[in-house]
């Protein structure tokens, strides 16, 4: 792969060092009061497709792009979209936590809305060089906060015919965000939102398109309307089975029983597919199939799991149109299996723990 610096970097004044540069941010920047939000980094990259292959990546300073009006993702959705996270480790080295299954999902997305994707190799080059460049902004050991990382690939050739484009900008930027348990790792209050679908049952929720985002936002203005931050969607078929929470997959436990929704209209999260290999790892049973909502009053723990919190725990789930409320945590604790998976999954993304699958990727 070949980078190009671009003349903005090149114009830029001379960088201070980078140890100058570290220490400056470090003096500026409040890690443990950081949200989830967009602080403004040194640095993207980006990889143009043009007359049917990707350019060299480029190194870019500037955060706007241009595009016609008429660029297919503006009109159509041609967008695809991924999220993923660097945490620094006790070490000081930077680790990025399995990267390589965001390549495959990205590619998985943009063939079903037909787009181009780099292939994996380039995918991975990028993710690491965009860190790399941006290194001072991964957040100390022990601030719990991170890197959070967003591919970004859009359809950008200009017509008005609902057809595929011919030329695509696959980008990169990132951003530091911080811890998700500002009071401690508390389980919240989940509503059943059974007047909104967040995807239809052969539709695109299997894959992180922009659309299926722009879909659940009345349904979560609905759910913050009646004082909850998550909501929990059921099979938009039926409305039988549990399909997701939130923007974060669903788990629950029982009898020692790791149990999570299998359908075409879940998201594969690459936090709960780690979980399923951790809870195994635990001497657990592992069971990924149809889950009906009947079997909420058997689950003795639940949560949602992501990227963006690694597991919320599920306090209570509360059905108004069914006037029925579930109450999982005991005490309004989290519970021990819980406890257990999340320490072990964030103790392999920091470092912490032994990572005996080989899923982090090392940089520095
Ligand atoms: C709809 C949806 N489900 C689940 C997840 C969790 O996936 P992951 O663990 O890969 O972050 C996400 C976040 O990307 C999501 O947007």
């Amino acid at each position: 792969m070949k980078i190009c610096a671009f003349s903005d970097v090149q114009r830029q004044k001379k960088p201070l060092s980078l140890s100058h540069n570290i220490f400056l941010i470090m003096e500026t920047i409040d890690w443990g009061s950081l949200g989830f939000g967009y602080v403004k980094t040194d640095y993207n990259v980006r990889s143009y497709f043009r007359d049917g292959k990707w350019g060299d990546l480029e190194v870019h300073t500037e955060e706007t792009i241009t595009l016609p009006m008429a660029a297919t993702c503006l009109h159509y959705g041609q967008e695809a979209f991924e999220g993923l996270k660097a945490f620094r480790g006790k070490d000081g080295k930077i680790r990025l936590f399995r990267p390589e299954e965001n390549a495959k999902r990205m590619k998985a997305t943009a063939d079903y809305v037909c787009m181009q994707c780099p292939d994996e190799d380039f995918y991975l080059a990028a993710v690491k060089k965009v860190v790399e460049l941006n290194a001072k902004y991964v957040p100390p050991y022990g601030t719990g906060a991170s890197l959070y990382i967003r591919p970004l690939l859009i359809g950008t050739g200009a017509q008005v015919g609902v057809h595929p484009s011919s030329e695509y900008l696959f980008m990169i930027f990132v951003t530091p965000v911080g811890p998700y348990y500002k009071d401690g790792f508390k389980p919240i209050d989940v509503i059943v939102d059974r007047l909104h679908d967040r995807a239809a049952p052969r539709g695109t929720g299997h894959i992180k398109v922009g659309g299926n985002y722009a879909a659940s936002m009345e349904s979560s203005a609905w759910g913050h309307d009646h004082g909850y931050n998550i909501v929990l969607y059921l099979d938009a078929k039926e409305k039988k089975y549990i399909d997701e929470c939130g923007a974060a997959n669903f788990f629950a436990v029982r009898d020692n029983t790791y149990i999570t929704p299998n359908s075409h209209s879940i998201l594969p999260s690459i936090t709960n597919k780690s979980l399923q290999v951790i809870a195994a790892d635990l001497g657990m049973k592992v069971e990924a199939r149809p889950v009906a909502f009947d079997e909420m009053v058997t689950f003795e723990e639940a949560g949602a799991c992501g990227t963006a919190a690694v597991i919320t725990p599920i306090n209570k789930i509360v059905d108004i149109d069914h006037e029925t409320v579930y109450t999982i945590a005991k005490n309004g604790q989290p519970g021990p299996n819980t406890v257990r998976l999340y320490q072990q999954l964030v103790g392999i993304q920091n470092g912490d723990l032994p990572d005996t699958h080989d899923w982090n990727l090392i940089i520095g």
